[in-house]
């Protein structure tokens, strides 16, 4: 049982350009069944958190029904920007007042920080992420969202090829 901070990145280090797309991203090839897939990796998750920007970006490019199984929350000062229908809790403070919560509800298995950076590093800060894996796509953004803008040392576990993907794991240093 591990706080997982999982997410996609430019090799400059960005989730997301300046135009909020992720076409840059989707655009790839990944084996389903090579390493770091997320197929696999959604697998280990019991209940997984977002920022409010990465929540509307959900919202704007998945609309129907929920996306994920696990219970979700999503961080925001602005509740009524959840869509009706959407099993999706709010939560507005410390992320540290809210780990237990999603720990509690992941039953055993592991936490997702979906991100973005912003939210991750509020977790990072805090002490909370154990084990951070960034799928780095080849090419650079210059500009655009960060992946974790905060100072963070990190140790490196594993480090995998798939596809057009440059795959790294690494664990509180
Ligand atoms: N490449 C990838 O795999 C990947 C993964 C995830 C996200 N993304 C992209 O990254 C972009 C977002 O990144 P981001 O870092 O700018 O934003 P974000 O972390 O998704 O959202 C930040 C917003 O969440 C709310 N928030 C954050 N912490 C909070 C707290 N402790 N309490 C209450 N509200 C809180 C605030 O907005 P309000 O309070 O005003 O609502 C804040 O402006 C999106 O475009 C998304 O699509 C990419």
């Amino acid at each position: 049982m591990a706080t997982v901070y999982y997410t996609a990145s430019s090799m400059d280090g960005f989730i997301v350009d300046e135009n909020g797309s992720l076409d840059w991203l989707m655009s790839r090839d990944i084996d389903k069944d090579g390493p770091f897939h997320y197929d696999e990796f959604i697998k280990s998750v019991g209940a997984l958190v977002m920022g409010s920007t990465t929540y509307e970006w959900v919202v704007r490019n998945e609309p129907g029904e929920w996306m994920y199984q696990q219970p979700s929350w999503v961080l925001t000062h602005r509740p009524e920007i959840v869509v009706k229908g959407h099993p999706v809790q709010t939560f507005a403070g410390e992320v540290a007042d809210l780990h237990p919560k999603l720990v509690s509800a992941a039953a055993g298995k592991d936490v997702w920080v979906v991100g973005g950076g912003e939210v991750a590093a509020q977790f990072v800060a805090a002490g909370l992420i154990d084990e951070m894996i960034v799928t780095y796509a080849p090419c650079s953004l210059g500009v655009g969202a960060r992946v974790l803008p905060v100072r963070s040392e990190w140790a490196v576990v594993e480090t995998a090829v798939n596809g057009e993907f440059a795959c790294v794991r690494w664990r509180k240093a």
